[in-house]
């Protein structure tokens, strides 16, 4: 990766899943390796961006020279990404963030003996994405969408309702977890299918496309 096509770009990034307890031992979360996250913010920095990541738990080290903010909840990367917007001039929301949080969190472990079935009341946690995409001096946002099925019209529906202007869209079942993908960018243009590669592979194809994006904008 010799061209530094994000040279002057500072890009903030949101990465992996997040966890909402439920008491000390339990909580709710999704499923996300935090593989394509990582694998993009290594390939914003080796295209030369100074790169932030917020991740949520994964079991991956921290890429070398991203300066990386580990947080838990929704809520603390929600944050962390308010606290380093304004520096930056490109924002890429990749975590699965957990659409709910629960709000009767019990302080000590649920114990079973003897007790009802608990209910577990949730309460909607901020969309950062779309925060920042309605910052009114946004960042260039660029957004991820796992769907099960209808791939492209969910997608583009995603793209215009939380308003950015690039959305990498694949489906979830072939990316979980695997070291390979196979993404879809949807931006103003058109669509733009990227041939099946392995993560580090599909992550400079979205960087050059992100950059070309940008420089168009100037
Ligand atoms: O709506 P959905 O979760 O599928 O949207 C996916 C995109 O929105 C991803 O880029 C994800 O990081 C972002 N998102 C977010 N905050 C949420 C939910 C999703 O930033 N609460």
């Amino acid at each position: 990766f010799t061209e530094k096509r994000l040279a002057g770009q500072t890009v903030l990034m949101t990465a992996g899943p997040t966890f909402e307890p439920i008491d000390p031992v339990r909580g709710i979360t999704n499923i996300s390796s935090g593989k394509m996250g990582y694998a993009l913010a290594r390939a914003c920095r080796d295209a030369g961006a100074d790169v932030v990541l917020v991740s949520g738990p994964t079991a991956l080290p921290p890429p070398v020279g991203v300066r990386t903010i580990p947080v838990t909840t929704a809520l603390e990367m929600h944050e962390a990404v308010l606290a380093e917007v304004g520096r930056c001039s490109v924002f890429i929301g990749v975590a699965a963030v957990a659409d709910y949080r629960v709000v009767n969190r019990a302080e000590h472990k649920i114990k079973k003996e003897g007790h009802e079935a608990p209910v577990i009341e949730l309460v909607e946690n901020p969309d950062i994405l779309a925060f920042v995409a309605n910052l009114p001096n946004a960042p260039f946002c660029v957004g991820f969408a796992a769907e099960s099925q209808n791939l492209l019209e969910f997608a583009d529906a995603k793209r215009r309702r939380k308003k950015v202007p690039l959305l990498v869209a694949n489906l979830a079942q072939q990316a979980m977890g695997s070291d390979v993908n196979d993404v879809v960018l949807l931006d103003d243009a058109g669509t733009y299918p990227l041939p099946a590669a392995d993560k580090r592979e599909v992550a400079h194809a979205i960087v050059r496309h992100l950059a070309a994006r940008l420089a168009a904008r100037r």
